[in-house]
């Protein structure tokens, strides 16, 4: 496994909950794992006034209990003060870095983490750049920047013109962690390495393909954040579009940065424009009201702390699109995303045409079901395939049956968290799961009119759902010929059942 270049680690905003509970953890495991250099150091930043000892104190909250392995990591961390605004702070900042990395002959090497809110994101890039921190030629200076990258297309293009005026694209990481999730990754891997699917993987063969993505919590202590984006902000424009990107591209040229995202940006090319006179027809949002799951009452979204009472902001989306290119013209594309709804579950359903003739429906069937392949993304990771046998006996009765495989299955493998994944990815300047500037964009350009329609048009209905359902039943209505979606359980082969709520 190759080991990364001796660096500097600097996270801004690092008393924020993000680097306690993913940054610092994820970090930990590279270190654990033997997967970062000896000579590594890793500098938080904000504004909170915080000792080293006060921070490493926090930082240990998160971390596994086994005390030896833990100082040894905490010794390597380091905590400054900063006021965001302030030039001299950043110099401050980097007499800082130059005094933490020369004892341990460390180069210039740096890795920026912005984990700060987003209106920081390019004042930070700014004055680092003022500090000559965006300068490559005594080691990589390299900025990681969370989601969400803009609030709508003209503040990601804002954002991108202010970042690449002092900064190469290639020092740009735009993170969107599901690029980081295992079981994303292993749909090029499943599409690329069989030779059985790939074959019919296109309008010929597939009739329609469905992406879940299904949480149980609500918003969580993030009503301030949430009522200002909404479900097609904070799941659809990044990490569902993704998904899409990776189930409908074509065989990249090569596994890397840009071959990946040369395909993934024509894919987003591809995305018919939703019109506005469709938008109602197209696109459901939903928001959750109040109810009563197992006798507990749960409250309504509009009764969360920090939410406008009369917000309309949407906490569920569904919609259907179009892909128009050569391989996937004519198959309608069903995505949805949703807060409090029975289960967390995050899948993609790709569903094949029926047989052409049914040759066992004069045998005493009803048309049987079409043939499922579903690449369950979190939780029961896996991949399962749903195909018609024969029910034993006489005659020629046909049911559906599974094949399913589950990661959990390959016992001594641990899945890595996705940020343990980019942020080692980062160091060793990989940047093929991260998201290029051009793609956000283009993510912002096809979801633009639907939050205009949303914000303008007042007789576009937001629909209520009870917490704990899932979600408006208006958004069944998307599908012809009395299609549902699936209703995934927890574990991918449950279906049929009632879900564990
Ligand atoms: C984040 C969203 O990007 O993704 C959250 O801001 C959401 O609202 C989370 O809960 C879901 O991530 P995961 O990995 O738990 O599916």
């Amino acid at each position: 496994m190759k080991i990364p270049d001796p660096h500097i680690i600097v996270i801004f905003g690092a008393s924020g909950d993000l680097t306690k509970r993913m940054l610092i953890p994820a970090i930990h495991q590279l270190f654990i794992h033997n997967l970062l250099p000896k000579n590594f150091a890793i500098l938080g930043a904000s504004r909170t006034p915080l000792t080293d000892v006060e921070f490493r104190k926090r930082m240990n909250e998160f971390l596994p209990t086994d005390e030896e392995s833990n100082s040894k990591f905490l010794n390597k961390i380091h905590y400054r003060t900063i006021d965001y605004e302030l030039q001299d702070d950043y110099q401050k900042l980097k007499r800082r870095l130059e005094s933490l990395r020369q004892p341990l002959n460390i180069p210039a090497n740096y890795l920026f983490y912005l984990s700060t809110p987003p209106n920081l994101y390019d004042v930070i890039p700014e004055k680092l750049a003022l500090a000559d921190l965006n300068i490559q030629a005594e080691g990589f200076k390299r900025l990681i920047i969370e989601k969400p990258f803009g609030i709508n297309l003209a503040s990601a293009r804002k954002l991108n013109i202010s970042l690449l005026k002092n900064y190469e694209e290639s020092q740009i990481y735009r993170i969107d962690h599901y690029l980081g999730k295992e079981t994303v990754q292993n749909l090029m891997v499943t599409r690329f390495a069989n030779g059985i699917f790939e074959p019919v993987w296109n309008r010929n063969f597939i009739e329609r393909v469905e992406i879940s993505s299904a949480e149980s919590l609500g918003v969580e202590g993030r009503g301030g954040y949430y009522d200002h984006a909404g479900a097609m902000r904070d799941m659809v424009q990044n990490h569902l579009l993704q998904i899409v990107g990776m189930v409908a591209m074509e065989p990249p040229v090569v596994i890397e940065a840009d071959a990946i995202r040369h395909e993934v940006m024509k894919v987003f090319q591809s995305l018919r424009p939703i019109k506005p006179e469709n938008i109602h027809k197209q696109v459901i949002r939903g928001q959750y009201t109040a109810s009563t799951i197992k006798g507990q009452s749960i409250a309504g979204y509009r009764e969360e702390p920090g939410v406008d009472p009369d917000s309309h902001t949407e906490t569920f989306v569904a919609m259907k699109f179009y892909i128009d290119n050569w391989r996937w013209a004519g198959v309608p594309f069903f995505i949805r995303s949703g807060k409090k709804l029975p289960t967390r579950v995050t899948e993609i359903v790709i569903e094949f045409k029926p047989t052409p003739h049914h040759l066992f429906d004069q045998t005493g069937n009803d048309h049987y079901k079409p043939n499922q392949l579903i690449i369950r993304i979190q939780p029961d990771e896996g991949i399962l395939l749903k195909f018609n046998t024969k029910e034993p006996g006489s005659g020629f009765k046909v049911n559906q049956a599974n094949m399913d495989f589950h990661y959990s299955s390959l016992t001594d493998i641990q899945l890595p968290s996705a940020y343990e994944r980019l942020i080692l990815d980062s160091l060793h300047g990989d940047a093929t799961l991260f998201s290029r500037g051009d793609t956000v964009e283009a993510a912002w350009n096809f979801i633009q009119p639907i939050l205009d329609a949303w914000e303008n048009d007042p007789s576009i209905p937001i629909y209520g759902y009870p917490a704990g359902t899932w979600g408006p039943y208006e958004s069944d209505g998307l599908m012809e010929d009395e299609k549902t979606w699936r209703y995934p359980c927890k574990n991918l082969s449950d279906d049929g059942l009632y879900c564990e709520l």
